[in-house]
C-alpha cells in the first residue's frame, strides 16, 4: 500500500509530497511540529498535542494555519488513508516561503502545512519495554527556548546519534550543573530509593511532553508519590528505577546509564506499573 501525505490543502503520494526550496523550515527551521501517537485507530491525547502546538505556533508568532476542528480532520483524515491503526500521525507547521531573507516575511505569507502518517508495529516497543533501555549523557548544548517544539533539533540529531554509535537508545542532555534535562526526544525520570518518582519541572529547560503530563496525573491517581524537582546524573546512575517517556516510546524503562546499571538490570516496577496503566489516563479520542 502506498502511503500518502498532506501538504499544503492536498493528499499527494509520499513520493511526491514536497515544499518548496524557500519553504522557511526548510532554510531557517522556522518552524513546529507535533507527534501524536494512534492506538487501536485512535488519536492519543490530541487535545493537549494541539494546544502545545498553538503555543509554540504563538511563541513563534507563526498564525495558526487553520482551526483546531480542521486538523482534527486532516490528522484523522491521514491516518485514515496511510491504514494507521498503531503508529503515530506528524504534523509540521513552517512559517512558509518567501525570498530568503531572515526577518519575517513582510507580506502576509501562508503557513506551509505538512501531515504524515506510518505504522510502527506495538509488539516491537513492548519487546524494547520488557528488557529496557540503555542512555548515555551528553552535555547539554541547546538554546533556551526548548519548550517550544521547533524543528530545530540539531543537537538532538547529535546527541541521538551518538547514543546509537555507543549502542544506546537515548541521549539524556546534562547541563552546566551536572543536572538532567532531557533526553534527545523523551522526558526523563528516576524512582529513588524511598520508591517516589522524580522528574524535572517543566516551567525551564525541556519540553513539557504530553506523555509526562498523563504520567504525572496517573502517578497522583495511583498514589505515587512524586516530586517535581531536578536530579543530577550521578543521582539517576544510582537510582532505583529509570525511565523516559514520550508519545512513541510511552513509559520506557531505562535499565543503563552510561557504565551504570540500573537497580537490578531489569525494568523496573514502577515504570511496568504506569506503562501498564497509561491508556487509562490518557485521553483517547473518538
Ligand atoms: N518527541 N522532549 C523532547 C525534546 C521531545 O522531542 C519529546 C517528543 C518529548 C516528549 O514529549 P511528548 O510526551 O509530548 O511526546 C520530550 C517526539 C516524540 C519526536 O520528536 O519524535
Amino acid at each position: 500500500m502506498s502511503r500518502i501525505a498532506y501538504v499544503n490543502g492536498r493528499y499527494v503520494p509520499h513520493a511526491y509530497a514536497q515544499v518548496h526550496v524557500e519553504d522557511r523550515g526548510y532554510q531557517f527551521s522556522d518552524g513546529v511540529y507535533e507527534v501524536c501517537e494512534v492506538h487501536d485507530g485512535h488519536l492519543v491525547d490530541e487535545t493537549r498535542h494541539m494546544a502545545r502546538l498553538s503555543r509554540s505556533l504563538k511563541e513563534l508568532r507563526i498564525r495558526e494555519p487553520m482551526s483546531v476542528k480542521a486538523f482534527g480532520h486532516v490528522l484523522r483524515e491521514t491516518v485514515r488513508r496511510n491504514r494507521v491503526r498503531n503508529g503515530l500521525v506528524y504534523l509540521q507547521v513552517t512559517r512558509g516561503v518567501a525570498k530568503r531573507d531572515h526577518p519575517f516575511p513582510k507580506d502576509d505569507v501562508a503557513p506551509a502545512v505538512v501531515v504524515t502518517a506510518r505504522t510502527i508495529d506495538p509488539k516491537k516497543s513492548a519487546k524494547s519495554a520488557e528488557s529496557g533501555i540503555s542512555v548515555i549523557t551528553v552535555p547539554e548544548n541547546r538554546w533556551d527556548r526548548v519548550d517550544i517544539k521547533s524543528v530545530s533539533l540539531l543537537p538532538n540529531v547529535l546527541a541521538r546519534q551518538a547514543a546509537e554509535d555507543a549502542g544506546a537508545s537515548e541521549a539524556w542532555f546534562v547541563d552546566q550543573d551536572g543536572y538532567v534535562t532531557e533526553g534527545s526526544a523523551t522526558n526523563a525520570w528516576i524512582v529513588d530509593q524511598d520508591g517516589r518518582l522524580i522528574t524535572r519541572p517543566a516551567e525551564f529547560g525541556i519540553l513539557r511532553g504530553i506523555t509526562r503530563t498523563v504520567v504525572v496525573d496517573l502517578a497522583n491517581r495511583e498514589g505515587v508519590e512524586i516530586v517535581e524537582r531536578p536530579f543530577t546524573a550521578e543521582e539517576a546512575r544510582k537510582a532505583r528505577e529509570a525511565f523516559v517517556t514520550s508519545a512513541t516510546k510511552l513509559v520506557m524503562p531505562v535499565v543503563k546509564i552510561d557504565d551504570a546499571v540500573i537497580g537490578n538490570g531489569k525494568p523496573g516496577s514502577i515504570a511496568g506499573k504506569l506503562r501498564e496503566l497509561f491508556y487509562t489516563q490518557a485521553e483517547i479520542a473518538p
